[in-house]
């Protein structure tokens, strides 16, 4: 029979790249912690029509890439992305009349029907955060700086932070119509995509990689030449505020992004490109200062960011420790498992994380089974060990053996992998074993 294999696009992460998942999530939510995000988890699934009217009808992710499906007469699509989804719940729960700004952060995955490569999957996981009811340049600033700053604690090199202004609404409607008048003339030399955006989504024109499209919008106007005062002030006083803090930036007035709710402030991030190729943009945000109000709810202003997970492991250069336990317990013969199940619960209980061979296997192959799960110590209870009440101890990183008085075990361990807490709770709690419980 053939085997059933996974989905095209959507990846298993098995045990042995655990290690790095976690370790890049908790950096992300120390990082939020530090400047007080607060976690929110929201749905999978949301109802088709939050998609498209946060994300806009005319947007790659809208028009080909949501899973989509009707169910008991609902319209459902798996979250291409998070910002909707947490906009949804702000309004739904009038977070807005609790406090005046609201920062949250979330992290799972995300679904785009897209062509699959490396760092491009149809299930990948997202990082990322929202600010709502803050208007000012200060939290743009803010949230770049934090950005770069969790970019260098996990060691990705290479990293150039884009930054880039909008406007409001009208601003892009003035240069929306500016840009339609600058490319209708080439509109015979653009890529047949772009020659259909021309009608539909103008300024993602700036984004495509054809070069026949970047010839043609070389001497385009820029947004920048709209911007109202406002909108100008604005990204003044952001680029000032990171100024004053040393972040690094690039103006790039050709910015845009794939999503239709930005306003004002946009911004992304890409490092490592010789590992990733093409699609080396790690992370990307801006303001929405529209959504939330454009979803039903009141006027407040947003910024927020996502970063791809899946892209940060491949261009994060942090070493993680694979070890998955310190210590194996290692009886010889099956007479020794029962002693070797209290020792390896007593080591447990004094913190110390242990494997146990119950299948009582040979010494060699379990002193392997010690090295593939990166245990320091091997606990070895064998017949003359069981007979004297002792236990040898094998330091595989000192390369020493020593052998010791059953009630002196603990205590050596517990100094050698110094984990000097809760030593003297293991003690009380190995001198006085659990009460074997009745079954009735
Ligand atoms: P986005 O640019 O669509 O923005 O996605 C953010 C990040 O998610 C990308 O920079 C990339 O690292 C990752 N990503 C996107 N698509 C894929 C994919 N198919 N495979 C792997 N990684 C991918 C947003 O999603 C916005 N919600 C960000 C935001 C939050 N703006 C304001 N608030």
């Amino acid at each position: 029979m053939t085997p059933i294999r996974a989905v095209k696009g959507m990846n298993d992460v098995l045990p042995d790249q655990i290690g790095r998942w976690q370790r890049v999530e908790q950096a992300f939510a120390r990082t939020m912690s530090l400047h007080g995000f607060r976690e929110v988890r929201t749905p999978c699934v949301e109802i088709t029509a939050l998609f498209v009217r946060a994300i806009g009808e005319v947007t790659d992710v809208v028009e080909k890439e949501m899973y989509s499906f009707a169910h008991h007469g609902d319209e459902l699509t798996l979250r291409p992305e998070g910002t909707a989804g947490a906009a949804r719940a702000y309004i739904e729960h009038a977070v807005q009349s609790r406090e005046p700004v609201t920062r949250w952060w979330y992290g799972g995955p995300m679904f785009r029907a897209e062509r699959p490569q490396r760092g491009r999957y149809r299930q990948f996981s997202q990082l990322g955060a929202e600010i709502f009811g803050d208007e000012g340049p200060g939290c743009d600033a803010e949230m770049i700086d934090m950005l770069v700053g969790f970019l260098a604690d996990l060691r990705v090199p290479g990293v150039e932070v884009l930054v880039n202004s909008l406007g409001g609404h009208e601003t892009r409607a003035r240069y929306r119509l500016a840009l339609v008048e600058h490319l209708t003339p080439k509109a015979s030399s653009l890529s047949p995509l772009s020659q259909r955006r021309l009608q539909t989504n103008p300024l993602r024109i700036l984004d495509s990689k054809d070069e026949r499209d970047q010839t043609a919008v070389r001497e385009a106007p820029t947004l920048h030449d709209f911007l109202d005062a406002g909108d100008a002030a604005h990204f003044a006083a952001l680029l000032a505020h990171l100024d004053a803090m040393g972040t690094p930036y690039v103006v790039d007035p050709r910015l845009v992004r794939g999503l239709d709710y930005y306003t004002r402030t946009l911004f992304e991030i890409k490092g490592a490109h010789e590992k990733l190729g093409a699609g080396s943009t790690l992370l990307g945000g801006g303001r929405y200062d529209g959504m939330v109000a454009d979803l039903g709810g009141p006027s407040i202003a947003a910024i927020g960011f996502a970063a791809g997970l899946d892209r940060l492991l491949i261009a994060s250069e942090l070493d993680i420790p694979v070890a998955v336990v310190e210590a194996l317990v290692a009886p010889l013969g099956a007479a020794a498992i029962g002693s070797a199940l209290v020792l390896a619960r007593d080591l447990r209980r004094a913190g110390i994380s242990c494997d146990v061979g119950t299948r009582g296997s040979s010494l060699k192959s379990q002193l392997r089974r010690a090295n593939a799960l990166g245990a320091r110590l091997v606990l070895i209870v064998g017949e003359s060990e069981l007979a004297e009440g002792s236990v040898q101890v094998k330091d595989l990183d000192s390369h020493t053996q020593d052998r010791l008085a059953r009630d002196r075990v603990l205590p050596f361990v517990v100094e050698r992998l110094s984990k000097v807490h809760r030593v003297d709770e293991a003690r009380e709690n190995a001198a006085s074993p659990r009460e074997n419980q009745e079954r009735p």
